[in-house]
Order: C-alpha cells, then sequence, then structure tokens
C-alpha cells in the first residue's frame, strides 16, 4: 500500500508541486465550492494511479488544486463510500496520499440525517466526536508504520481550535450552528427506525454514511480534522416520511451558499 500511495502523491507533486495549506473532503452536493477555486488543477480521479472512483449521482470524482482565500487547498469533490464496494482500505486511500503531500489540516464534510427535531434539514453541525457502527475498523489489518501507531487514538482528532474558529466564524457571520456526535454507518441502506432509537440513544445527534473511516486515516496519520455535517434530512422514524436520496440533494442545493459562505471564512483563518 505504501508504493501506491507514493505513486498517487508523486503523480499529484507532478501536476501541482507548490505547498498546500489545506485538503477538503467535499460531500454529497457540496462539491460547488470547488468551483470558487483560482487557477485551479484538475485531476480526475481515475487519471490518479490506484485512487478510488465514485459512482454516486451528485459526487464529481476529481481533485482541484489552487487558490481559495489566500490560502491553497486540495478539495476533493466528491469521495468514495465503503457501501459502493471498495474495502476500507480503498475508502482511506486518499487521506494517506493527501498526508504525503505534507498537508496536516482537513476539513471534511458530509450531509447527514439529523436524529431529533434539534438537527433539522437545513442545520450545519460541527462534528465533536463520532461513533463508528461501520461494523469495521479502516486500520485493520498491517499498521503503516510510516505514517502512524498500531493503535492511534482518536480523544483529539477533532481539533478544538479549529471547532473554536468555526463558531466564531459562524457568530460574526450570523450564521447558526450546531455541534454534536456523528454516527458512521456502513449503508447503503438508510437505518431503520429502530436502528435510530439506538443509535440516538448512543448519544447520536446525526448519521451518515461516510467520514468516520476517513477521519480515522487522519487520526492515524496526525492530521487535524474539522468535521461538518449538513443536515439533510430528519433521520428515519424521526417523522412518518419516508428517506430518498433527492431530499438529500435538495436541501444541500438550499443549504450550499451558507456552507460556502461559512466554510470560505474558515479557510481564509484556519
Ligand atoms: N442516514 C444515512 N446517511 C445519510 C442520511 C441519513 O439519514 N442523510 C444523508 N446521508
Amino acid at each position: 500500500m505504501i508504493e501506491k500511495i507514493k505513486a498517487a502523491a508523486n503523480f499529484i507533486k507532478e501536476r501541482f508541486d507548490k505547498k498546500i495549506d489545506l485538503a477538503i473532503i467535499l460531500g454529497s452536493g457540496l462539491g460547488e465550492l470547488a468551483e470558487k477555486v483560482k487557477k485551479p488543477v484538475i485531476i480526475p480521479y481515475n487519471q490518479i494511479p490506484d485512487f478510488p472512483v465514485s459512482t454516486i449521482t451528485g459526487h464529481k470524482g476529481r481533485l482541484v488544486i489552487g487558490e481559495l482565500k489566500e490560502k491553497t487547498v486540495l478539495c476533493m469533490q466528491g469521495r468514495i463510500h465503503y457501501y459502493e464496494g471498495y474495502d476500507m482500505k480503498k475508502v482511506i486511500f486518499p487521506i494517506y496520499v493527501i498526508r504525503s503531500l505534507g498537508i496536516e489540516k482537513l476539513i471534511i464534510t458530509n450531509a447527514a440525517g439529523g436524529t431529533s427535531y434539534d438537527y433539522a434539514p437545513g442545520d450545519l453541525m460541527l462534528i465533536t466526536g463520532h461513533i463508528n457502527n461501520t461494523g469495521v475498523d479502516p486500520l485493520r489489518g498491517d499498521n503503516l508504520d510510516e505514517f502512524g501507531p498500531r493503535f492511534p487514538d482518536l480523544t483529539t482528532v477533532y481539533n478544538k481550535e479549529f471547532i473554536k474558529l468555526t463558531e466564531e466564524v459562524a457568530k460574526e457571520l450570523k450564521i447558526e450552528i450546531k455541534k454534536g456526535i456523528y454516527c458512521g454507518n456502513s449503508g447503503p441502506t438508510y437505518e431503520s427506525p429502530a436502528e435510530i432509537k439506538m443509535m440516538k440513544s448512543w448519544g447520536a445527534n446525526a448519521v451518515g454514511m461516510s467520514t468516520v473511516p476517513e477521519v480515522i486515516a487522519a487520526a492515524h496519520c496526525g492530521m487535524k480534522v474539522l468535521g461538518i455535517s449538513c443536515i439533510t434530512n430528519f433521520a428515519a422514524g424521526i417523522t412518518d416520511k419516508p428517506l430518498t436520496h433527492d431530499e438529500v440533494i435538495e436541501t444541500t442545493n438550499q443549504t450550499k451558499n451558507k456552507f460556502i459562505k461559512l466554510i470560505s471564512e474558515v479557510i481564509k483563518r484556519i
């Protein structure tokens, strides 16, 4: 895996060789932020050796590297998910590639379902912690010693300073932002109402099908993470309404301006 990570990183370095300040993973429907990048170098995932390619509507599948708010950023416009059938090593591969480019800061975004009326469609939620309910640890198997320890610690991965900064920025911009726990499930089936009841009792405020594997890998290689969920729907059983991917995309479309405004200012100051 190390060789493959290095080959993918070198492929990117050949196309963009300046220092990159931070990376951003843009979730379902949130990819538009990448369109704001100036002088972009665009690299489709399918051109990068061994890089996984996303198959989902609303995910473009390319790196957009360039200037955004006086910072040099690498945007992952679309990500891949465990439910697409990739094994976890493939899901976390991009994180190690990003780390190999010397990047230490990661903003990670997703669409998620809210497990109560306090986390409603259109809300933004700062992730303060997660529950890995995918059924696997993405680091199972040989440890990549070059990147981090066999038994990584997750205590501080959701960086407290990043959270504080984002709260300050949100206040200044008069954007309401919540804080909460994200429970990552494997998908692709939405959770059942009974499962949502259980996850809520565990302390989950939002549920989704991404982020947790990538954050674990980021913690492994010593990165600082800011996680933001865009609540796109009430999780199953909170209302009687059935869940659809169309609703997820529709809500991100309605929320993305607020999201872009917030993230842009955070990028400037992070
Ligand atoms: N559950 C899981 N993943 C999701 C949801 C949800 O309710 N909404 C958006 N992604």
